[in-house]
């Protein structure tokens, strides 16, 4: 953030001037999108649910002061970002909403007071009458619509974007909670229901105890483990995760016999659904008020995770006079539940080095059970934050668990602050056996182990990331296996891995692998022989380049030894020509491989910088070489560009709901006409195609004067 960014940031929304404002709506509406993305598309945020909120909340405080800020983009016109999948696309018969969050009793009475304004518009309500509210605890996992037909479930997808989501019907048949017939009379011949998919804490603390067991990452909450796990692709890894699903509402419905939402309820026990038990029809603001209390003095002794209590008018009717607000109905509202806090000693800080080197202290704490989940460490993020939050060994302190991302020290406190407690002098030297200096780096927060690929702390680290998910994805080679066999020197480079068969024999004799499991074990790191080259580049976790821009350069480059070579004469380029390509953009001109990497789409010079530095450290080509004498890395296809391509050589970005195509064959549609398609929209940028409820790119676009066209008129250029 500048200088300026900041300031604004730390201003009250009263205090702003409107130009102040403007800054700082892009600002919120640009970090809403990248945490909406995190959230959806890769079931990993980085931030709470609570931090989040507060970002939206602030968002429409301005939104409210400065109405003319409101526009299109604005995240508060929309639902959520656009699903990118491997599953098939489904538009939901009616679009899936989401809901408005109250916090404050004040915010509550909002609700209250509009919900009565609009009906006795709307209606011939009564100034004293009563207004049902059917009041459910709001699950904290995922939504997703069930199809049926005739009583049969045909289709379920996930919630999407709203409007579109993802086919998962195939993973949700492994769910015991959703009925595959229903039974019962007056079922819609048409009829979607709507409900949560979640997972039973106990069911998520025994998976990850299996998880670690197998040596795998833990999981980091019950919600994005639902989730990652609905996702499958694997409908038998489905299978084997306990989910349950309630159902509390629907889409189409016809023909549809039901006059109120507790009426609903009870029809879908009777047709064989599972529904929330802790539902209760309050006719009167106190009972809410009474009811939301109970329901958080429960919270931390229920079986699965909640965040609050949805309240909805209960007449249908009503229901349908008070309609909606862009991404949310006037007669519901979500009121939250304040993240989960709880005090506890601060028994020693500890350092995590990161694949990259950065140092993290870790507070490890007396264990203490925040809101049904034990925990005994938190992040204290780095230096800085421990000297701001003045927290010393010893402390009493406050930590926060908002139900997802890791738990956080909050802060200490004064009176229970005993007299031996230690001021923490972080460390100048890395944990590490080699002890190398720690540097901070220039400009930033985070210190760094400055021994590069010889800290053995780092070289654990990059190996865990080798073996993850995204990169060789090697079954049954976890975390913790990657650490013990380093530790005795079965592996030390990942070329290592692929020689593991030559030390059968050993691993045999290791604690907890028998032959059953050391023949899984090499079946899965044969099967991983071949692989992508984006993966592979991918795996290496080179400083800046993640799964995205490993995909770029793998197009661009096409084959593991081009690539290779490519970055080796980008590097020495580079190395004799410091001066130079210090200077923005002279990189172009310095030399043919590493200008051609600066060229790269979504490169730049930082990034191949980055690159350059870590060809140039240690035994890397050693260590890169070594392993492709193990692999064979499959060559892209490329694609061949007529000449006369109408869009040959443009870069465009498709954004929002696209109607009368997926964005899937939009995308495949441009770059045949010769078009590379890109994610964001930056300078470089030819064209935005904006569809609906299009978000931050669009306005991006338009700030940078980048070419805008609809759908329509992208139709009539592409055919
Ligand atoms: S009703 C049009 N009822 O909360 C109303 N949602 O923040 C649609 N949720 O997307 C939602 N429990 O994933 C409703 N009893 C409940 C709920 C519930 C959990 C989730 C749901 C929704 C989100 C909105």
């Amino acid at each position: 953030m500048s200088r300026v960014a900041k300031v604004v940031a730390a201003l009250s929304v009263d205090e702003m001037t409107e130009r102040q404002a403007r800054a700082e709506h892009k600002r919120l509406a640009d970090e809403i999108a990248h945490h909406d993305k995190l959230y959806h598309e890769k079931d990993d945020p980085e931030i709470s649910d609570a931090e989040y909120d507060r970002l939206r909340q602030r968002l429409k405080a301005i939104e409210v002061k400065f109405p003319q800020l409101v526009d299109m983009f604005s995240p508060t016109q929309r639902v959520a970002p656009t699903p990118t999948t491997a599953f098939t696309k489904v538009r939901h018969s009616r679009p899936m909403l989401s809901l408005d969050n109250a916090f404050t009793d004040e915010e509550l009475q909002g609700f209250f007071d509009r919900v009565r304004r609009g009906l006795e518009r709307e209606t011939d309500l009564k100034s004293d009458a009563e207004i049902a509210l059917s009041c459910e605890a709001k699950i904290d996992g995922l939504s997703i619509s069930l199809r049926y037909e005739d009583g049969l479930f045909v289709q379920g997808a996930t919630r999407g974007d709203g409007t579109t989501g993802e086919d998962v019907t195939t993973n949700l048949k492994t769910i015991k909670d959703i009925p595959q017939k229903l039974k019962g009379k007056g079922v819609p011949k048409a009829f979607d229901v709507r409900g949560e998919v979640y997972m039973e804490r106990k069911a998520f603390v025994e998976l990850n105890v299996r998880q670690i067991a197998a040596g795998e990452k833990a999981y980091v909450n019950p919600r994005n483990t639902a989730a990652g796990s609905l996702r499958q692709l694997d409908p038998e890894i489905t299978a084997s995760r306990p989910l349950r699903f309630f159902a509390y509402a629907w889409g189409e419905a016809e023909p549809r016999a039901w006059k109120t939402h507790s009426e609903y309820l009870k029809l879908l026990k009777e047709w064989g659904f599972k529904t929330n038990p802790l539902t209760k029809l309050c006719r009167t603001a106190d009972e809410v008020r009474t009811f939301y209390k109970r329901i958080g003095e429960e919270r931390p002794s229920l079986p699965y995770d909640i965040d609050g209590v949805v309240y909805k008018v209960d007449r249908i009717d009503w229901q349908e006079r008070l309609g909606f607000v862009s991404r949310a109905p006037r007669w519901a509202i979500a009121h939250k539940f304040p993240a989960e806090q709880a005090r506890t000693r601060l028994n020693g800080i500890n350092i995590q080095v990161g694949r990259t080197g950065a140092l993290t202290p870790v507070a490890e704490l007396e264990p203490i059970n925040v809101g049904g989940v034990v925990v005994a460490r938190a992040t204290l993020h780095n230096a800085d934050e421990i000297e701001r939050l003045d927290v010393r060994v010893g402390d009493m302190v406050t930590i926060q668990r908002a139900g997802d991302v890791i738990p956080q020290v909050l802060g200490f406190v004064p009176d229970e602050r005993p007299k031996n407690a230690k001021k923490y002098h972080f460390p100048t030297r890395c944990p590490c056996p080699l002890k190398t200096e720690v540097k901070a780096e220039e400009g930033g927060v985070v210190r760094r182990c400055s021994g590069g690929l010889e800290c053995p702390f780092q070289q654990v680290e990059r190996l865990r990331y080798f073996v993850s998910r995204n990169c060789f994805d090697i079954e049954g080679l976890g975390g913790t296996h990657i650490e013990n066999f380093f530790n005795d020197v079965l592996l030390k480079v990942p070329g290592d891995i692929f020689r593991l068969k030559n030390k059968e024999a050993e691993i045999k004799k290791r604690e907890g692998w028998g032959d059953l499991s050391v023949r899984n074990l090499l079946a899965a790191i044969d099967s991983r022989r071949t692989i992508s080259l984006d993966r592979f580049i991918n795996a290496l976790g080179i400083p800046l380049i993640g799964e995205a821009t490993a995909k770029i350069l793998a197009q661009e480059y096409g084959d593991a030894d081009t690539w290779l070579a490519e970055m080796l004469a980008a590097a020495k380029e580079r190395k004799e020509h410091p001066d130079e390509v210090k200077k923005e953009k002279a990189g172009r001109e310095v030399g043919l491989s590493y200008g051609r990497l600066c060229n790269v789409e979504q490169i730049g010079v930082t990034t191949a910088d980055a690159m350059c530095a870590f060809f140039t450290e240690g035994h890397t080509v050693e260590i890169i070489k070594d392993l492709l004498k193990q692999l064979s890395v499959e060559a892209v296809q490329r694609r061949v560009i007529a000449a006369d391509a109408l869009l040959k050589d443009k870069i465009v970005v498709f954004t929002g709901e696209l109607s009368s195509m997926t964005r899937d064959a939009a995308k495949a549609r441009a770059e045949e006409l010769g078009a590379k398609v890109t994610d964001s929209v930056s300078k470089k940028t030819s064209l935005v195609v904006v569809g609906e409820n299009a978000g931050s790119k669009a306005r991006k676009a338009a700030e940078l004067g980048v070419q805008t066209m609809t759908e329509e008129e992208w139709v009539k250029l592409s055919s």
